[in-house]
């Protein structure tokens, strides 16, 4: 069972992800998403999304900050924060995949400003997934 998150790191949390959303490069759709991922260790690594002239190029913020992890040697994450809009998102199905291939641990999304706060557990938002070792 994943250990609760308290209040403190959850902000913190939105926090880096609202500073990675100010690095966001969404020139076509105007919506600018941060996503910051607690490592279990504390360390926090931050993901923009990235759209692309070739539209279907883009890439997720999530995505982003899980590829931007996976390449610094973190594979176990204790939650991942995500911003952007005037209400709080939650991850897009394709994420809740990528996401769930790294364990099930809290979803937290905000809007832009992290005033609007709601929280999951990846295993509410991607219920009977298809995971690691199950197409072994
Ligand atoms: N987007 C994300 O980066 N994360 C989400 O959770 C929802 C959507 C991006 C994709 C695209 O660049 C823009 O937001 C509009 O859909």
């Amino acid at each position: 069972m994943q250990a609760e998150i308290d209040q403190e790191t959850v902000l913190a949390l939105i926090g880096a992800a609202r500073q990675a959303r100010a690095r966001a490069y969404a020139p076509y759709s105007r919506f600018a998403v941060g996503a910051a991922l607690l490592a279990e260790d504390g360390t926090v690594i931050e993901g923009c999304n990235v759209e692309n002239a070739s539209s279907p190029l883009g890439l997720c913020a999530e995505r982003a900050a899980v590829a931007a992890a996976v390449v610094r040697g973190y594979r176990r994450f204790r939650a991942i924060a995500v911003v952007g809009g005037e209400r709080a998102i939650s991850p897009c199905g394709g994420c809740r995949q990528v996401l769930r291939e790294f364990g099930d641990f809290w979803v937290v999304g905000g809007n832009a400003d992290g005033t609007a706060l709601e929280r999951w557990r990846l295993s509410e938002l991607l219920p009977a997934a298809f995971g690691p070792g199950l197409g072994e």
